[in-house]
């Protein structure tokens, strides 16, 4: 069940309409604490896919399902209350058909209260998000970069540099915006084609390794925070670095457990009665 009145959320609505007013704060979130301390400070809050990666240890997000989604929309619903929630469909779960689209789509929906979803593809998923934008899915777009298909591309690179490459990002997203998307996740791609493709569409686009030139911003909250350093791509700041505080307090914990000087007198339950 949602818990909380759905108007006083930000809407897709109120996204897009900031486009030309002001960029757009946005940051993955998948665990309701970090999304309760993200929240105040964002206007879409993405449960991206990423989850495979930075949360499960997959390899790539090809393997996320739709029931990991539910769960970790659910948990970024309990712990936000003001920002847009867009959950990721996975990879599996929209690319068969339409109707496929909207069933998953539609579950993800009901079952977490999201006010949007998230699905990648150019052209050939033009019908799709048209299907879902007209039946009450608010539908943001993914293009350049796609990692989804990191099988068929063999890997995650910048893209847009070459004619070809450029027309291709260029047409994608030409075809999401006609199809009725609200926003549109640009990935990996070249400053130059971001900013045009920006000043060309009625969608907000939020860029990923696409320049300042978008109409606004998302990273993985896990990279900007320093927490998954397996690897930092060119388009990653460090606004936190976590991963050395978690070492350290873990390795201090190991020490004083060692020790014995944790737990400590005020740690510890005695015959008098104490509160928890
Ligand atoms: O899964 C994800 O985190 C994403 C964003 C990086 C756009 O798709
Ligand atoms: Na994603």
């Amino acid at each position: 069940m949602s818990v909380q009145p759905l108007q006083k959320r930000r809407t897709a609505a109120s996204i897009q309409a900031l486009k030309g007013e002001r960029p757009i704060v946005c940051l993955t979130a998948y665990t309701a604490p970090v999304a309760k301390l993200l929240d105040p400070h964002c206007d879409m809050l993405l449960v991206g896919d990423s989850v495979g990666m930075v949360v499960y240890g997959f390899e790539s997000s090809v393997q996320v399902t739709l029931e990991m989604m539910i769960a970790h929309g659910q948990a970024v619903m309990r712990g936000s209350n003001d920002a847009c929630i867009v959950v990721d469909l996975p990879f599996g779960s929209y690319q068969e058909s339409k109707e496929q689209a909207f069933r998953n789509a539609a579950r993800i929906m009901k079952e977490t209260g999201a006010s949007a979803v998230k699905l990648e593809g150019g052209e050939e998923m033009a019908e799709s998000v048209h299907f879902l934008s007209q039946r009450g899915i608010p539908v943001v777009g993914h293009v350049g970069l796609m990692p989804q298909l990191v099988n068929a591309t063999g890997g995650y690179r910048s893209l847009g540099r070459s004619d070809a490459e450029a027309d291709k990002i260029r047409r994608d997203a030409k075809a999401i915006d006609a199809a009725g998307a609200f926003a549109m996740v640009i990935e990996g791609t070249i400053e130059p084609l971001a900013r045009e493709i920006s000043a060309d569409l009625k969608a907000a686009t939020i860029g990923i390794g696409a320049s300042a030139a978008c109409d606004g911003q998302v990273l993985v909250s896990d990279d900007m925070l320093g927490i998954f350093t397996n690897f930092k791509p060119r388009f990653v700041k460090h606004f936190a670095n976590l991963a050395p505080q978690i070492s350290q307090a873990a390795a201090d914990y190991a020490a004083e457990v060692k020790a014995r000087t944790f737990p400590a007198e005020e740690h510890t339950y005695q015959m008098k009665r104490q509160k928890l």
